[in-house]
């Protein structure tokens, strides 16, 4: 039977990306018999919002509940549409109605790829920041008192409920007893946060009592930001609150040369509802329309959609096909943010051609 993909390209270089990620799954699909049928919406995008008034048709959930994965560009154009509008509208909904609480973000140093970070090699970056999805300081608890007065007054809280904190952490730990070296770092801040931040603390210690192979440490994000700049090389398995995450998985891929190759799963690891498959980085408004964004954050998410669906191996030949062109270097398929002369189709086309074998 057919995977039912729903696609929604977005913004700006959202467009770009999206046809390479589709030719990326169609080669792999080809190679591995896989059934994949993609449904492409338009909604979701700025542009949309321009012609209804809103991101999403009222629909949409019912429209897209039924599908087994959705694979997303990126949103957001702030010169048409506030951003806070734009996402809240469209991306955070999914995330949050589809109860997608694990945002699951690799960070690699691939071969072939220069870190900026000096003398870095291949091997010595390779952890997953497991990203809080649904809650934390991206709530809507809040609001604004006193509005175009002096006093006036915004104020918006963070929430962490005992079950949205438990089960990333679970899914953490959980992960990281997959992993050779069984390490998991918290972010914290429990220092300035005295109380959201605490009990984050607590929850993982409580964890960790049934994960005893598991070595567990912490650090309050400050110092951590800047540990993964000096010391990429000790993380393993790093999970935070939904900023934190989000702040983490930037950097993280920017230590491994570019945050045009980090990938992103957006997982409701129950199934009741379907995961969501992204790059981690936005619509680059400052490049688009140019076809030089890099696709490879696209496609490896496409390899992510596809490990989800139960296809590890036609996955790992996704990201093999990555690595094998990122260690060939041809500076002529390459894409500038990786020191190539290339262009967005020149990387998609010969990553797609390595995945046919
Ligand atoms: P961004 O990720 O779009 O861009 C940051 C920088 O990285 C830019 O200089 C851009 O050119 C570069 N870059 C990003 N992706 C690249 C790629 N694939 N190849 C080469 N270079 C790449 O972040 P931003 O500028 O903060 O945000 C722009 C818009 O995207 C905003 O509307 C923002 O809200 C939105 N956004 C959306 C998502 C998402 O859909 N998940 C994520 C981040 C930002
Ligand atoms: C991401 C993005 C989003 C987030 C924005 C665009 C709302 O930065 O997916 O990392 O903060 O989650
Ligand atoms: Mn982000």
């Amino acid at each position: 039977m057919a995977h039912r993909i729903a696609v929604i390209a977005g913004d700006g270089i959202g467009t770009e990306v999206m046809p390479e990620g589709i030719r990326a799954l169609e080669a792999a699909a080809q190679r591995f018999n896989i059934d994949l049928a993609f449904t492409t919406f338009e909604f979701g995008s700025c542009d949309y919002y321009l012609a209804h008034g809103k991101m999403l048709p009222d629909d949409w959930f019912e429209q897209l509940k039924g599908f087994d994965a959705l694979f997303y560009g990126a949103v957001g154009w702030p010169d048409k549409v506030p951003d806070h509008i734009s996402l809240w509208g469209s991306l955070l909904q999914f995330r949050r109605q589809f109860d997608q609480y694990i945002n699951l973000r690799p960070c690699k140093l691939m071969p072939g790829i220069k870190s900026p970070l000096a003398g870095r090699e291949p091997g010595d970056i390779d952890f997953y920041v497991v990203r809080e999805n649904t809650e934390g300081e991206y709530s809507s608890v809040g609001g604004k008192m006193f509005e175009g007065t002096e006093r006036e007054i915004v104020l918006q809280e963070t929430v962490m409920s005992r079950v949205g904190v438990d089960r990333v952490l679970k899914y953490a730990f959980d992960l990281a007893q997959t992993r050779p070296r069984k390490k998991l770092t918290s972010a914290t801040k429990s220092n300035g946060i005295s109380i959201t931040m605490p009990y984050w603390d607590e929850r993982v210690a409580e964890m960790a009592k049934q994960y005893p192979d598991i070595a567990v440490d912490k650090f309050h994000i400050d110092i951590l930001t800047a540990n993964f700049v000096l010391h990429p090389d000790w993380f393993d398995v790093v999970v935070g609150s939904n900023l934190f995450g989000d702040i983490l998985s930037d950097l993280g891929p920017a230590c491994t040369g570019t945050i045009g190759i980090a990938p992103s799963a957006n997982i409701n690891p129950e199934g009741t509802f379907p995961s969501l498959f992204e790059p981690v980085h936005g619509s680059a408004p400052d490049i688009a329309g140019k076809g030089i964004a890099n696709p490879i954050g696209q496609i490896w998410s496409g390899a992510m959609m596809l490990e989800h669906l139960g296809y590890q191996e036609a996955a790992d030949t996704m990201v093999k096909a990555i690595e094998d062109v990122l260690s060939e270097g041809d500076s002529q398929v390459l894409t500038g943010d990786i020191g190539g002369l290339g262009n967005t189709l020149s990387l998609g086309q010969a990553i797609a051609e390595r995945i046919r074998g």
